[in-house]
């Protein structure tokens, strides 16, 4: 016990941006496909980020959240925007910084990795190659998506 104590991942860490994380173990981005479909947590999703703090972990990074349902990577994404049902988000937040962990989301585009059946793969460049083709985001999509 008294070498995971004085491990050094057990030591705080300050990020250049100032956050400060517990301790030095980090869960990296997944995508778990978890979300209801339409973009929100599930409650399978919220126990699984809440078991994940309570393992003790300092960082817990939820992969792949969209701001748009218009190109997601899969069809359980956390999509974030006007139609989301915050009451559950805020229950996922909480859940994952549960023991002082911090929850953070990497926020995606998937481009020509999108789903195709629920999707409109499409990034910065058209793409042709085997296995992965997009069109090009205009530069009014552009504008837009970064605004939302
Ligand atoms: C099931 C699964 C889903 C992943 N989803 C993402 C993702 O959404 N975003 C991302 O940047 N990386 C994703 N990754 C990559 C991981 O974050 C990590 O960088 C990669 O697994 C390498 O770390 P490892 O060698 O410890 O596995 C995923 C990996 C796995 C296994």
């Amino acid at each position: 016990m008294d070498q995971i104590h004085s491990s050094p991942l057990n030591q705080t860490l300050t990020l250049p941006c100032g956050s400060k994380l517990k301790n030095r173990i980090a869960k990296s981005a997944m995508s778990d496909s978890l979300g209801d479909g339409v973009g929100n947590p599930t409650n399978d999703q919220i126990n699984l980020y809440e078991r994940w703090a309570k393992g003790g972990l300092g960082l817990s990074i939820i992969g792949e959240v969209q701001a748009t349902p218009n190109y997601a990577e899969k069809p359980g994404n956390l999509i974030v925007g006007d139609h989301s049902d915050y009451d559950q988000l805020k229950r996922l937040a909480r859940a994952g910084a549960t023991d002082g962990a911090q929850l953070w989301l990497q926020l995606g585009h998937a481009g020509a990795m999108a789903d195709a059946p629920i999707s409109t793969p499409k990034g910065p460049s058209a793409l042709d190659l085997p296995g992965l083709t997009c069109g090009a985001l205009s530069l009014e999509e552009t504008r837009h998506k970064a605004l939302q």
